[in-house]
């Protein structure tokens, strides 16, 4: 006797046909979604790599390093000593202004905090999620140069952000810091190049100062 098999193949009801333009939508919508979470994923935007928020002051580092040569250590100068290279007070910028072009338009607001002692507004540029422990200082005197992370600072009007900061890309150097070694005299000399390979020199940097940058998880996260 033939068994009837309608009980063992699940056959879909009739009534379901109307579902199917709905799942080949969904299944769309899923590629859709995917493609979006690459292509967000890569994009400057969340990596936030040319982020160049419009500062209070018209401050140049393109005038004030590229043409004046003012080193870095003059206005952050606690890039050397602590995990957070401070932002310049006012008084720094008096100075040289106290003098310089004091009735410049584009000083109002240096004079105006001045007098007032209320600090200038300057914009974060770079800025790591809390969860993440960065320290200056370890990289700075182990001869990582400002310009391996920051760029040429030295010819941009407007500070923006140059490397993505992202995990991968801190690990990437942690991995293989011979790309970056330089001697420490040269972290604030932008354009410094070596006379010879930079890999054979950064191995010779990296054995002679035992450099060896850790890369498990609670160097970054504690
Ligand atoms: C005359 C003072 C001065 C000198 C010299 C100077 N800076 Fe700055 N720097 C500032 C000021 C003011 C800001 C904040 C405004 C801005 O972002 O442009 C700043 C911002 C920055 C930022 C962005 C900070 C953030 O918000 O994330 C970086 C990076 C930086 N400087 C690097 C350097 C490097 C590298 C040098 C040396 C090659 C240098 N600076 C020399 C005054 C200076
Ligand atoms: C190994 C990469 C690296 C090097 C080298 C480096 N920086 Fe930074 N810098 C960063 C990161 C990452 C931040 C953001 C830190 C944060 O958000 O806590 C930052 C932030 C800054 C800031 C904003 C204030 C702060 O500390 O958050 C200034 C100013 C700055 N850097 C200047 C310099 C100067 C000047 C040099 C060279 C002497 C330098 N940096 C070298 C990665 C680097
Ligand atoms: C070591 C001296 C010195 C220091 C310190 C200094 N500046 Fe200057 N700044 C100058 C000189 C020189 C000029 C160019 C003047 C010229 O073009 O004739 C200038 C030009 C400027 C201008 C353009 C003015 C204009 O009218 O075009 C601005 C804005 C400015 N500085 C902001 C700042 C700020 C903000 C600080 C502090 C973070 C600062 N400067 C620190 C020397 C200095
Ligand atoms: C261009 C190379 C480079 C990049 C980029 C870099 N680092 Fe480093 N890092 C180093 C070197 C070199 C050392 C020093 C290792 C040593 O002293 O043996 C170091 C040391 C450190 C230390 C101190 C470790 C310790 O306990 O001694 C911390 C924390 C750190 N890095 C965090 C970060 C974070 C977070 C980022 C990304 C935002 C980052 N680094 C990006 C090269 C780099
Ligand atoms: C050299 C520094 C460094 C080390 C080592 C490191 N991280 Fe991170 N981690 C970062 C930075 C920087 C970010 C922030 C990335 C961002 O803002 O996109 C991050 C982000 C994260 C996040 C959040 C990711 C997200 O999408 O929000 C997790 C989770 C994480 N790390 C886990 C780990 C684990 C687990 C390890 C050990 C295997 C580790 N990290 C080692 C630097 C580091």
């Amino acid at each position: 006797m033939a068994r009837d098999r309608s009980d063992k193949i699940f056959v879909f009801p009739r009534w379901t046909w109307v579902l199917r333009p709905g799942f080949a939508a969904a299944v769309a919508g899923g590629l859709l979604y995917a493609a979006l979470i690459v292509w967000l994923g890569f994009s400057p935007k969340t990596t936030d790599v040319g982020y160049a928020p419009e500062q209070p002051v018209p401050y140049s580092h393109a005038l004030h390093v590229g043409q004046l040569g003012i080193d870095c250590r003059y206005c952050h100068n606690t890039v050397e000593q602590a995990a957070h290279a401070a932002v310049p007070p006012t008084q720094t910028c008096m100075n040289c202004h106290a003098m310089v072009r004091k009735e410049s338009e584009k000083l109002i607001g240096v004079r105006a905090s001045y007098a007032s002692g209320m600090p200038i507004g300057w914009i974060r540029v770079h800025d790591l999620p809390d969860y993440v422990y960065f320290d200056h200082t370890a990289h700075v005197r182990r001869g990582i140069g400002c310009v391996s992370c920051h760029g040429r600072i030295d010819s941009m009007d407007v500070v923006y952000q140059f490397a993505p900061l992202s995990m991968g890309w801190c690990l990437d150097c942690h991995r293989n810091p011979e790309r970056h070694l330089r001697p420490v005299e040269f972290v604030f000399q932008l354009d410094w190049v070596p006379e010879e390979d930079q890999l054979a020199l950064g191995r010779r940097l990296g054995e002679a100062g035992g450099i060896n940058p850790p890369v498990d998880c609670n160097t970054c996260h504690r």
